[in-house]
């Protein structure tokens, strides 16, 4: 059953050469994964729409940005990890990103 579903949109540039911003939310395996980009703000932008729609789909705010991984599997499909966080069902995320706006959706199944 479908318990809840989020989405968030954001402006790249918000995200430009802000490394001190980027460590407070980027998980290291984020770190890891935005250092083959060359725009990386756009996929760290998409990685905050992520999180922003993770919150508004499971309507929790106790956890740090950071304690939340967005992965990939070996087709760049995203998917959630956790450190420390409990959190029943399946989550589903979807990520896009354009120059200018980053959006993801996120929808909650349990
Ligand atoms: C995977 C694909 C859909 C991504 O779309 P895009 O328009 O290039 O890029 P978007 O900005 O919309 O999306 C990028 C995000 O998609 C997500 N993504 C990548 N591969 C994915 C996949 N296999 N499934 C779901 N999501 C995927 C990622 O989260 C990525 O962002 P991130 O790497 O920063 O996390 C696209 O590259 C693709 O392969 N399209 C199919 C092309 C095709 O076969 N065309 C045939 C035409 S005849």
């Amino acid at each position: 059953m479908i318990t809840g579903v989020g989405t968030d949109i954001v402006e790249v540039e918000r995200f430009k050469d802000k490394p001190e911003l980027w460590n407070r939310f980027l998980s290291g395996k984020e770190h890891e994964y935005i250092g083959k980009f060359r725009f990386k703000e756009e996929h760290i932008a998409g990685f905050w729409a992520a999180k922003e729609a993770l919150v508004k789909a499971i309507n929790r705010k106790d956890f740090n940005f950071s304690s939340v991984t967005v992965a990939h599997d070996e087709n760049g499909k995203p998917f959630f990890e956790f450190d420390g966080i409990e959190i029943e069902g399946n989550l589903h995320l979807s990520i896009s990103h354009e120059r200018k706006f980053a959006t993801a959706v996120v929808v909650w199944e349990k």
